[in-house]
């Protein structure tokens, strides 16, 4: 069986899986990381949705094979400070909006957020309404009001 290795939160990790087998499952199934969801395994519903490097992607529709030994990804389990416990701007901000229904696509949201907010300021900018459309996470908890108010107070303090 073939080998990948990836870095994943920040450690050098290594499966042995065939090369068509999609992220996704190899960080579920594999590596024991259940933060990322599966929703719809085709890039639609970003159930997913995590970082490489530092962007965010949907491991779902992405075989192992084309992750390089080199590539960081980045799951909602990588967020937090682990040195200091500190939780990233974005999950104290989910937490003080209160935002969770269910769950269930929560983890994907705040990875989009994530990506979606460092993207603007590495442009020297704030969030457009623009950028909030272009994150198209489904929540079928219908939370997007209160992600749409922790997104921008979270922006604030990144
Ligand atoms: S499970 Fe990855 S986008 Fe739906
Ligand atoms: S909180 Fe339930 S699907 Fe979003």
């Amino acid at each position: 069986m073939p080998q990948h290795s990836f870095q994943l939160n920040g450690k050098q990790v290594t499966v042995d899986t065939e090369d068509n087998v999609r992220l996704l499952w190899v960080l579920r199934d594999l590596l024991g990381v259940t933060g990322p969801k599966y929703g719809c395994g085709l890039n639609v519903c970003k159930a997913c949705t995590s970082h490489i490097n530092g962007k965010a992607f949907n491991p779902c529709s992405v075989p192992v094979s084309d992750i390089k030994a080199t590539d960081e990804i980045t799951t909602i389990e990588g967020l937090a400070d682990e040195q200091t416990g500190t939780l990233h701007p974005m999950q104290e901000a989910w937490l003080d909006h209160d935002v969770a229904q269910c769950g269930y696509c929560q983890p994907g949201q705040i990875m989009a957020a994530v990506a979606k907010v460092k993207a603007a300021k590495a442009e020297g900018r704030e969030l457009t309404d623009a950028d909030f459309d272009d994150i198209r996470n489904i929540c079928r908890c219908g939370t997007y009001f209160r992600i749409r108010e922790a997104i921008k107070t979270a922006e604030a303090k990144m």
